[in-house]
Formats: C-alpha cells, structure tokens, sequence
C-alpha cells in the first residue's frame, strides 16, 4: 500500500507508480472539493513554513492557498527578509522553523540545498526547486495535467503510445529535468524528443540515466523537424538568471517562439504545455487554441499541492 506519510519530497526519484497513482487519485479529489465549493478542514491545527530564497508566483501561491483550503495556516519566509542575511546557514534556518511548523516547502537556487535542508529538518521538506536540480511537485503536476487532458491517455499512467517533445533550455530547466525523470519511473513510458539549442542540452547526469532506463530518446536543435511528430509539447523559458553573463544569454534568447502559425504543422489532437512563467516563447496569440493547456497545467498545481500536503502530513481522506 502505497503511503507519503512524513515524506521529505526531494527527488521524482523518490516516486514509483503505486505513489504516482495516490497522488492523482488524491489530487483529482482535491479539484472536485474546490471545483464544487466544499469546504476542507483536513489539516485544520497544521502549520506549513512557505521558504523561498528564489522569486516564485506559483509554486508559492499554490501550496500558500492549498494549504489554507484545507484549513491549515502558512508561515512565509523570504530570504531578502530572513536571519539568511546575517550569515545563517540553511540548517540553522529549517532547524528553526521546524520548531513552529509541521511542514516546510524550501525553493533555493543551489543545486542539492533540498537534500542538505531534509537532512537537517526532522519535519517533512518538500523541494520547490533547488536551482538547476530539480522540481519534484511541478513534475507531478505536469504528469497529472498530462493524464488529465490528452485525447489519448485514457488508460492510467500509459504513455508509451506518445512522443513528447521538450523545447528550450533543457540545461537550465528543473523541471525538464524532474519531468524526463519521473517519465522515465513509469512500466511504460513516452517517447522523448529533446530540442533545444546545442548550448542548452540536457546535461548528460539526466540523458544517461533516461538510457540506462531504456527510455527512447532523440536529441535536435530543429524544432520544425520534430514539431509535427509530437503528441506532447512542454516548452520552457531560456533562464537568464542561470547565464554566467548577458551575451551569453542574448546569443540563445529567442531561439524558438511557438505561435498560432508554427502550430499549423502540428497534430490536431496534440497538446502544448509550459511550466510558465513564459517571457516570449509562446505567443499570446496561440493562448486561445484548445490545444494550449499551460493554464489548466498551472490551476492543476494547487490541486496536486493540496494533495501532496494533506498525503505527507498523513491527513484522514475519507474525511474530504
Ligand atoms: N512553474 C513555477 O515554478 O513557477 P514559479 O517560478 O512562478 O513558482
């Protein structure tokens, strides 16, 4: 019997397909309760420490707000107004709130932080993003999205039919990363293109072990080769904040724009996905194609979130 009970949430890695299948049935729960008004106090008397040393919208938004339709109440902890500032280290940060928290949800920008704060904590801790490591909730989210709305994922966690392409900065982007990984955990899974520019490949350490899974893998930089095969497109922003310097940056910014004419050579019954926040690697002009999903993919954050929170801290679900 798969259980998430007092989990820390670092790695996709962590996941095998009985946890996979919990946490949809969980979250798809959470989105009928919201969608149909219930009101939730399943984690009344909890408290979760929201921390984040790097800017979010949704990542933060969305366990602040599952948090409290479930009754629960949030702690914010910014590192631009935190003792961080002082010289503490993140140890000393977690092992601190963990004394007035249940929970902790820690986004940072160097890669492994998420790993070395669960050590630390003796609190569940759930990696928001650790730099260019991982984003373990917004791979779930995308795989819930991806179940929940392609024409063809009618059979549960089946996605050996699909060919899913990843566009842009694929060395950059966590949850690139997250997703390919949690992909590669499933008996039967997708087929990967990757595209991006040469400079923005996948790192090998995420590549190498996608092969030694046997995952079917094809690397390009020609998006208008590959678009026409996809089912899945997952596009991701060029993340300047990662360059070592401007023209680094401005030599690949821009590389690639999905827009509602790129988008005639694709499948009809294919869908377009994008972690967001997007700069200009998708047109607002495409938002109104049925086949763009990233603002459903972005609602389905809170719903697996709420799921995530009430799975770890080993809430009562027949009480929703
Ligand atoms: N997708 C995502 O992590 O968005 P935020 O940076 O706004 O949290």
């Amino acid at each position: 019997m798969a259980s998430l009970t007092g989990m820390d949430i670092v790695s996709v890695e962590q996941f095998d397909e009985g946890m996979l299948r919990l946490v949809f049935d969980t979250a798809s729960e959470m989105k009928r309760m919201v969608r149909t008004r219930k009101k939730s106090d399943l984690l009344r008397g909890h408290i979760l420490a929201n921390v984040f040393f790097e800017p979010s919208t949704r990542t933060m938004c969305s366990f602040d707000a599952a948090m409290k339709r479930l009754g629960g109440e949030v702690i914010s902890v910014f590192e631009s107004s935190s003792s961080s500032k002082k010289g503490e280290s993140i140890e000393d940060t977690i092992r601190c709130l963990e004394c007035y928290c249940d929970v902790l949800v820690l986004r940072h920008p160097e890669k492994g932080t998420a790993a070395k704060a669960a050590a630390a904590s003796k609190k569940p801790l759930i990696n928001a993003g650790d730099g260019v490591g991982e984003h373990p909730t917004q791979a779930l989210l995308d795989l819930f999205t991806l179940f929940s709305n392609h024409p063809s994922t009618t059979d549960d966690l089946v996605l050996d039919g699909l060919n899913l392409l990843l566009l842009g900065d694929l060395k950059h982007g966590r949850t690139v990363h997250s997703l390919s990984l949690l992909t590669s955990k499933l008996s039967r899974p997708p087929r990967l293109t990757l595209v991006s520019p040469e400079v923005l490949r996948m790192p090998a350490s995420v590549t190498d072990v996608l092969r030694s899974r046997g995952l079917k893998l094809e690397e390009t930089a020609k998006l208008e080769e590959a678009l026409p095969g996809a089912d899945v497109l997952y596009v991701t922003r060029v993340q300047r904040e990662r360059f070592a310097s401007a023209d680094e940056y401005d030599a690949v910014k821009g590389a690639y724009t999905i827009d509602a004419a790129i988008m005639r050579t694709a499948k009809s019954d294919m869908i377009v996905m994008h972690p967001l926040p997007r700069v200009d690697e998708i047109s607002t002009d495409f938002d109104a194609d049925p086949r763009a999903q990233y603002f459903d993919q972005m609602e389905n954050g809170m719903y697996v979130r709420m799921a995530l929170l009430a799975l770890v801290l080993g809430a009562d679900l027949s009480k929703l």
